[in-house]
């Protein structure tokens, strides 16, 4: 059967997907960031446009390409990616999935900052970045389904649950990202569904699984079903 052929449930429905990490610039050559490869971020973009969503994705600094179906927008800071998402609404279905950057450097040096032989370097001053999740599921034009992801080391469900509330999410799809688990980087995904309602262990799936799961699955919500 043709891809064409395929049923099309989100036919007419706009999503805003983030993807990868973002890099907070220290000086023009040094930044801070998390690690993310973007595939799960990715995956989860081209899964929305093939069950025909009209797909923006914003995605940060990645060495993945940028998937078939989708309008990528590229931003590097955890400030240019919510600018780029927010001026996307309204949309019907946002994921946010990038690894963004908590803090940033208050103020980044123009140039670069030279080593001083022996001497300690001056302490970097940090600030918060804007919580780009957060921002859309307390939004005016709040999509009427916004997921976000948990990636954690220890209390899945409890910080899971935590960031469902705090950040007005309908959806939290936890993992646990301990570095024994290989995921961080990898092509696989043991995730938990977190919803008001309660918590689903999904099976061990690749990354590609997982975002037609989630795809599919938020079809079904937006239909009613
Ligand atoms: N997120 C975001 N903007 C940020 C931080 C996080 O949009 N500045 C989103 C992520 O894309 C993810 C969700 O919020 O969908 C949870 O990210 P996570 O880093 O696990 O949560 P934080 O609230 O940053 O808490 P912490 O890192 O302290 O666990
Ligand atoms: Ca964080």
């Amino acid at each position: 059967r043709l891809l064409d052929d395929a049923p099309k449930p989100l036919a007419g429905r706009t999503a805003i997907v983030t993807s990868g990490p973002t890099h907070e610039p220290i000086d023009p050559v040094r930044y801070i960031a998390n690690r993310s490869s973007g595939r799960q971020g990715h995956a989860i973009a081209a899964a929305l446009a093939r069950l025909g969503a009209d797909v923006t994705l914003v995605s940060g600094p990645v060495t993945i390409a940028d998937p078939q179906g989708v309008v990528t927008v590229h931003v590097e800071r955890a400030e240019e990616m919510r600018d780029a998402v927010i001026s996307r609404l309204p949309a019907d279905i946002a994921v946010m999935v990038a690894a963004v950057a908590d803090w940033r450097v208050a103020a980044s040096a123009e140039q670069k900052i030279k080593k001083k032989p022996g001497e300690a370097p001056a302490p970097l001053q940090l600030t918060e970045n804007p919580d780009i999740l957060k921002t859309v599921g307390h939004h005016e034009h709040r999509p009427k389904i916004v997921v976000g992801f948990a990636a954690e080391t220890e209390n899945l469900e409890d910080n899971g649950r935590a960031k469902l509330e705090r950040k007005g999410a309908d959806l939290i799809v936890a993992n646990d990202v301990s570095p024994e688990t290989g995921i961080m980087g990898g092509t696989r995904n043991s995730v938990k569904l977190i919803t008001k309602v309660g918590v689903e262990q999904w099976p061990d799936l690749s990354k590609d699984e997982v975002a037609d799961r989630l795809a599919q699955l938020i079809a079904d919500r937006l239909a009613g079903a």
